[in-house]
């Protein structure tokens, strides 16, 4: 790389977020640009040039002077002028020689569509490399290699060899997978979606979603950000960038490809609980995400997004010409979380005086079968305007009398008439119903067969509108003020031994030290230590084996509880010992530790375990021996886990909340106590990355206060 300017590294250009060279070049070339038609580089020529690009275009060829009308030139070094971006189309094996030619000519930008990279093995990884390190020395940023290639409607520029170009419209699709990138293009115009930008991202070799996440959150022309992804390499700028861009515009993502894998290898109790696709779900809803589960509702969520206003809040008002359907999208309602509305005083007074005897005036508002124009758009008109109503949807079946098409554009009128409020419509059936559903469709008004999916929609935009008005009143969190040296100190012995496990009286010091209340223990190695350490501690007491390598005590007989005096503890001591040995005869013991037995309280877990993707996740839910058994936990990112209404919102999740605020007339418990037991439990382990799990099992809560009883700490 003879003229090497610089290198930039991995990442740099993320942080400025310009892919203006890829998006609006001024000028582009073409490498391995071609006459013969049904060539990639052929088509890649006719697409640029048919989608209007209005800069220079220098088609690269060996062979050829001219091709599609254009000088061609033999090398990119014989152009007269600057190229901003380069599409390279030629074989794997003269790439990495193609691009550095671009390097030298200056060029800012290579949207590489050659496939046989590291998608090919060891030897396509390595010229992969090679591709990234010539792209970094020259300060070329870089799309794929093997990928499609890029399109934007705006600028406009198509350099892809992709056989539609969309309609200009507001979303912007990244996708890793580029045989759906090319049927979704082909598939959108049909759908009336309208794309700003679309970008096949292959081999995410330089440029990754991170990257054009971003540049989409800037973007004026971008109202959705619609993602297909397969791996996420850096989780934790993946959703900063993400949750930054949420926060301005609704970012759509299909995970795919979510395997056991992904999730790391547990021993804790919160690890097994967590389990692979955990992860992603936290994180995503976290930072605000909308995670679609399959490819048709990617779609319909982006549908959904593009073309309808927020909703204000849950409450959905259904009308319809059916009972049937009616009933069915009620259900739905209610099982995705929404709720249907109670129509104010006047809405169904105004409906009981001028709808048939027979029709259904409550929510779901049935018009009947033989309803026309007018009973449908006055209908539609009360709910739209009734104050108890966020959203509304309308459920058309065709009847011999329905006129499919009237119907519509009278559901347009109140749509326009009432632009603050979401519209949606499912009209079950097919031909008698076509054209009014087409009419609904080039109107904006999303129109499916079926209501589930638009209650889906529905139930989108108003989890969408709940993160978008958390994050407006997101509160300052409170910190916690730990002492980082002792728990240090205590790793540091612990790494000295050669373990990787807590034993119980090291992980009650490293809790105590960032604020948990741990119940104090003593480790004590012969029965008189343990006598004294019963002493001051208070009786009763409870005497358990310190053994890193036992994880189960009570199994091997290593525990005794309600310890009353000295000659017991003494007795005790003894016991433990002996059944240790029995049932594990070549374990080393440490000793055995005596710990205060506290009061009985509400059984909770406060756990921890690290994914491998997004970092530490922290459990709260219901704890004791059953904890596995009835899964009751909730889980949060525990990075920026701070603030006090964030952590209730967690605890809200849970069943174990219900007895927090006081079951069947017990006495509620000290729910704050257990807000901060978590916020610090987040605070030990982003300070602390080399904790690989925590298990707080039991908590007890009582009224006032809380203790942890049992806690096991490892770490890597
Ligand atoms: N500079 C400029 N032009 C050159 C150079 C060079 N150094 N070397 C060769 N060329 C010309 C060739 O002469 C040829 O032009 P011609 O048609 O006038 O002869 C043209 O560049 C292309 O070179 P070919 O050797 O003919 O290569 P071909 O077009 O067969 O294949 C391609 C190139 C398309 C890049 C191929 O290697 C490839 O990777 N195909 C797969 C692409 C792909 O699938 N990408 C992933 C998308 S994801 C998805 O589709 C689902």
């Amino acid at each position: 790389m003879k003229g090497c300017r610089f290198f930039r590294q991995k990442g740099v250009h993320d942080r400025m977020g310009e892919l203006t060279g890829l998006f609006r070049p001024g000028s582009l070339a073409v490498i391995g640009a071609s006459r013969a038609r049904g060539k990639i580089g052929n088509a890649i020529m006719r697409n640029i040039i048919e989608s209007g690009y209005q800069g220079k275009i220098y088609p690269i060829n060996p062979k050829e002077k001219e091709i599609e009308g254009l000088t061609s030139y033999p090398s990119i070094g014989a152009v007269p002028g600057d190229v901003d971006m380069a599409v390279i189309s030629v074989p794997a094996s003269k790439v990495l020689v193609a691009a550095g030619e671009c390097g030298e000519k200056g060029v800012k930008a290579l949207t590489v569509i050659t496939a046989g990279f590291k998608e090919t093995g060891k030897e396509g990884l390595d010229l992969e490399k090679k591709l990234l390190k010539t792209c970094h020395c020259y300060g070329m940023q870089m799309l794929g290699p093997n990928c499609v290639g890029l399109l934007d409607t705006h600028t406009p520029i198509n350099a892809s060899f992709a056989a539609t170009f969309p309609i200009k419209g507001d979303i912007a699709f990244l996708s890793q997978s580029g045989a759906i990138l090319l049927a979704i293009l082909d598939w959108s115009s049909a759908a009336g979606l309208g794309f700003s930008k679309v970008v096949s991202l292959g081999n995410k070799a330089d440029l990754s979603e991170i990257d054009f996440i971003q540049d989409a959150a800037n973007d004026p022309y971008t109202r959705v950000i619609l993602c297909y992804i397969e791996d996420i390499v850096d989780g934790a700028r993946f959703l900063e960038v993400a949750g930054q861009a949420a926060r301005k515009k609704p970012v759509i993502v299909l995970k795919s490809g979510v395997s056991q894998a992904g999730a790391q290898a547990a021993s804790s109790h919160t690890g097994a609980l967590a389990g692979s696709d955990l992860a992603y779900t936290t994180a995503f809803a976290q930072c605000g995400i909308i995670r679609a589960r399959s490819m048709t509702e990617l779609f319909d969520l982006a549908m959904a997004f593009s073309k309808s206003v927020i909703p204000a809040g849950n409450r959905v008002a259904i009308v319809t010409n059916s009972g049937g359907p009616g009933i069915i999208a009620t259900d739905n309602v209610e099982q995705k979380g929404l709720a249907m509305a109670r129509f104010d005083k006047k809405t169904i007074e105004d409906m009981r005086a001028n709808l048939p005897q027979e029709a259904g005036i409550y929510n779901p508002v049935d018009v009947l079968g033989d309803a026309g124009v007018e009973r449908f758009e006055f209908a539609l008109e009360k709910v739209m305007i009734d104050p108890n109503v966020d959203s509304v949807l309308f459920l058309l079946c065709p009847t011999a009398v329905t006129r499919p098409v009237e119907i519509s554009q009278a559901l347009i009128r109140v749509r326009d008439a009432h632009p603050d409020k979401p519209v949606f419509a499912a009209y079950t059936g097919g031909k008698c119903l076509a054209e009014g559903v087409e009419i609904l469709s080039s109107a904006g008004i999303p129109c499916f067969t079926f209501p589930e999916p638009a209650i889906e929609c529905i139930r989108g935009l108003y989890n969408y509108s709940l993160y978008r008005r958390g994050a407006e009143t997101a509160e300052n969190g409170v910190s916690v003020k730990p002492d980082k040296k002792t728990v240090k100190a205590v790793f540091y012995d612990v790494i000295k031994d050669r373990r990787l496990t807590l034993m119980g009286s090291e992980a009650a010091e490293v809790a105590s030290a960032y604020g948990i209340p741990a119940a104090p223990v003593i480790l004590t190695t012969n029965p008189e230590e343990a006598v004294a350490a019963a002493g001051e501690l208070g009786y009763p007491v409870v005497l358990k084996v310190a053994s890193p390598k036992i994880m189960h005590k009570t199994d091997v007989g290593g525990v005794k509880i309600g310890i009353q005096t000295p000659e017991e503890v003494r007795l005790a001591f003894i016991e433990i010992m002996e059944s240790v040995h029995r049932y594990l005869p070549k374990v080393i013991i440490y000793g055995i530790e005596v710990q205060k037995m506290m009061p009985k309280g509400t059984e909770l877990i406060v756990g921890m375990t690290r994914d491998v993707q997004f970092g530490p996740l922290i459990a709260f839910g219901l704890g004791g021996i059953y904890v596995n058994l009835f899964k009751d936990v909730a889980f949060r990112l525990a990075d920026g886990l701070t603030g006090t209404r964030q952590i209730e919102e967690m605890l809200t999740e849970t069943k174990a909340y219900t007895l927090l605020r006081g079951y069947r007339g017990e006495s509620p418990r000290d729910i704050a106590a257990v807000v901060d037991v978590i916020r610090r439990t987040a605070r030990l382990v982003t300070d602390f990355p080399e904790i690989n799990e925590i298990d707080i099992n039991p908590l007890f809560a009582y009224e006032k206060g809380l203790s942890a009883l049992d806690i096991k700490i490892t770490i890597s």
